[in-house]
């Protein structure tokens, strides 16, 4: 009997007790009625079809008899919510009925699923269950934020995401288009905002990227593209709702039109990360410069809603200024804040005079201030921070609900050694999936204001469309349960048995998902006789680790971990994580098992001397092999190995990049340590950091150390013998340059 596997779970599920529709290629496919709109839905669907499945349907031109599958829009059937569908799998037909187009487009989305159920190969038959599948929409936002000011996406790429966010039943794009490190949409009156605004100096990665460090790294944008990629969302039933991130964040504009500042001075683009202090000046004439960009994004953007942001507007030069000081005084207002928001009053006016509901962040409500009242507040005021939603609905706001980190997907994933970049801490799919939307204390009528969930895909650190699918698959499938599904239907264990046949339909559709949910972890000692004991286990706990010892890559019929291993010196062990049905889950991952490997560690498996995560930071692209990541506490070079039997140990290999210092406003805790030579060095200490010096080795200077440096030295101390724990550090300042510690490896 074939069951179904649909993600994000649909709102009733009747399977029958039996029967199935056999859907094979020259299947016929009608639409009921002549609804152009339905019609397109359906060659979209035809076409997924046959590129994915591999199944080519026959999609009727004029309504026929006994088709396999029919679409059809009846505006009065009993279906819950216009974005509702049901479908009707029996007597030996599908059909797909809704009251709108855009439900029928959700039931071809289900209907998809349907025809890749979990093991489906490429171009079989496939028997779809007989029964009724009744769904709607938990919430009307279903949201993705995509940062394109940090690091810019092709059109392409981005009518990928598109794509991709419509398959999971997601129908809002946050195009987050305006940042200090870059202005990225064209604007006809203001091209100094573009054509000073989108290019910033190409400092650390960005020199890859544009392809050296003289040549900036630039790129917006054009009002016929920002129309296509709209054109194309609409298609698929996502809005693209714009994001012009004002007063701060607004660096690029600055630069652009330094008259935008308060300072008279022209900034750089920035090319630091964090929260920058130039601020847009709360007067008319920067009001009279918002409206006009407002205006050219309205024409752009059909979307109802348009953001404006409010975020991390930090004071100081508004503080600094007396001209604010002066303007804050004619406006009767007692604060800064309140300054903020009389002129964020002042741009959502000019949007609701328009039609348009205006959408910002919740930053204003933590210093205690009002927000514009028709405003949507986003917030991100955090996992822990849910008193700041409860004020924005409290206050009568609609609500959508975006928490760093569950929701922040720029947050790597998991701390396995080739897990991607990203800031500290993990977020893992699991965080995300049980983000709470309704704040602790909320009323069923506040409840009720939760418009929606978000994800933010913020790009500091994903500088390509890799890092960007790694982020957000399948942190995404997780997203779209909490938006569509019904809060009864919450349940982990069943979100991840419906995980394998979504992972196969990643695979299908070419998304470079993150296996990290679900890859093998080793836990390694050595106990006698030279033996090894390994410990397995994986951060969902799911899935049948299974493993070879004989070099070959391990099949869903290895043999399955089951508890602790004892394996002799020099095996290779390799293991892949399986689903019940023998879908791959994870890759394999492989370990030699010598005293080598007990004496070697990557620096992302130390702790930190801070005892604080680190934030995961990509090294330089090298000539050959994957570009590394690297666990670094931002702003203190420094680590910890505990417990380590010393004994006879003399010589220590080190791998380290010297990163650029871009992190902005963390410069203020940074450590630097007193260096011995012009360039520094890395010193390892027994006991304690301030402990006996064992080896110090001198580093090379930026111009030399392009890439990973290799650094060797003999111990200068015979250690004693016994377990110790070691502190390594680099000396210096790492504002200079954040040095990272790729792997260390001691030896006799
Ligand atoms: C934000 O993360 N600054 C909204």
């Amino acid at each position: 009997m074939p069951s179904w596997s649909l993600l994000p779970q649909p709102a009733k599920l009747s399977p029958a007790r039996s029967g199935a529709v056999d859907v094979a290629s020259g299947a016929v496919m009608s639409v009921r009625g002549a609804d152009r709109e339905v019609h397109s839905i359906a060659e979209r669907f035809v076409r997924r079809v046959a590129d994915i499945d591999g199944l080519q349907l026959h999609l009727a031109t004029t309504d026929v008899a006994h088709p396999a599958i029919a679409f059809e829009v009846d505006p009065h059937a009993d279906i819950a919510d216009e974005a509702g569908y049901r479908i009707t799998v029996g007597n030996g037909g599908i059909l797909v009925s809704a009251r709108t187009p855009r439900g029928v487009f959700y039931g071809s989305v289900t209907l998809w699923q349907l025809l890749t159920p979990p093991g489906w190969t490429r171009g079989s038959p496939v028997k779809v269950a007989d029964g009724v599948i009744e769904d709607h929409p938990r919430f009307a936002w279903r949201a993705v934020l995509l940062d394109s000011g940090r690091h810019y996406q092709s059109v392409a790429d981005i009518e990928k995401l598109i794509d991709w966010m419509s398959l999971n039943k997601l129908n809002v794009l946050l195009w987050h288009l305006t940042e200090d490190q870059g202005w990225r949409l064209d604007i006809t009156k203001y091209p100094e905002l573009t054509r000073v605004g989108a290019c910033r100096k190409a400092v650390g990665l960005d020199s890859e990227l544009s392809g050296s460090a003289d040549r900036p790294y630039c790129g917006f944008y054009t009002q016929a593209e920002a129309r296509a990629i709209v054109r194309y969302a609409a298609e698929r039933y996502v809005d693209v709702v714009p994001e012009i991130d004002l007063p701060g964040h607004s660096q690029a504009a600055i630069a652009a039109y330094p008259w935008l500042g308060v300072t008279g001075k022209r900034p750089s683009v920035w090319t630091d990360w964090g929260v920058s202090p130039w601020l847009l000046k709360p007067d008319q004439k920067t009001l009279r410069f918002v409206d006009d960009v407002l205006d050219e994004v309205m024409q752009l953007f059909p979307s109802r809603y348009i953001s404006i942001g409010g975020d991390e507007a930090d004071k100081q030069q508004w503080n600094a200024s007396p001209e604010v000081h002066a303007q804050m005084q004619r406006q009767g207002l007692a604060n800064m804040d309140q300054l903020q928001g009389w002129f964020m009053q002042q741009v959502a006016a000019h949007l609701v005079e328009h039609g348009r509901t205006p959408v910002g962040w919740d930053d204003e409500l933590v210093a205690g201030a009002a927000l514009p009242a028709s405003q949507v507040v986003m917030s991100w005021h955090g996992d822990d921070g849910e008193r700041v939603a409860l004020a924005a609905l409290q206050q009568g706001h609609d609500v959508v609900m975006t928490p760093q980190e569950s929701l922040y997907f720029d947050h790597y994933q998991s701390e396995l050694p080739d897990e991607g970049p990203g800031p500290a801490p993990a977020a893992s799919l699991r965080q995300a999936y049980d983000t709470r939307l309704v704040p602790n204390g909320a009323s069923a009528s506040e409840a009720a204001h939760i418009i929606g969930v978000q994800a933010g895909l913020w790009t500091e650190q994903m500088i390509d469309f890799a890092h960007d699918q790694h982020a957000l698959f399948p942190r995404l499938a997780a997203l779209s349960e909490l938006g569509w599904s019904a809060p009864g239907a919450h349940d982990w264990n069943d979100f991840l048995q419906r995980m394998p046949a979504e992972l196969a339909r990643y695979r299908a559709l070419g998304i470079d998902y993150a296996d990290s949910a679900f890859a093998p972890s080793f836990q390694i000692a050595a106990v006698e006789d030279g033996a090894f004991r390994i410990e397995l286990s994986n951060q969902a706990g799911y899935g049948a680790m299974r493993y070879t010892t004989d070099g070959s890559a391990p099949t869903e019929r290895s043999t399955p971990y089951a508890g602790p291993l004892t394996l002799p010196a020099d095996t290779r062990l390799r293991v892949a994580t399986f689903a019940p049905d023998g879908f791959e889950l994870a890759a394999p991952r492989t370990q030699t098992l010598d005293d080598t490997g007990l004496l070697s560690r990557d620096g992302s498996a130390l702790t930190t001397c801070s005892r604080q995560s680190g934030s995961r930071l990509d090294g330089a692209k090298p000539a050959q092999g994957p570009r590394p990541v690297y666990a670094v506490d931002i702003g203190n070079a420094c680590w910890l190995w505990p417990q380590l039997p010393l004994d006879g140990i003399r010589h220590v290999a080190m791998t380290v990049e010297r990163m650029t210092w871009r992190f902005g406003d963390e410069a203020k805790d940074a450590v630097a340590r007193s260096k011995a030579s012009a360039f520094g060095e890395f010193e390892i200490h027994a006991d304690a950091c301030n402990g006996p010096l064992l080896s110090r080795s001198s580093l090379p200077s930026a111009a030399q150390a392009k890439g990973q440096v290799r650094l060797e030295a003999k111990l200068t101390t015979p250690v004693g013998a016994g377990v110790h724990d070691l502190c390594i550090f680099a000396t210096g300042d790492p504002r200079d340059g954040q040095w990272a510690l790729a792997h260390m490896a001691l030896s006799k």
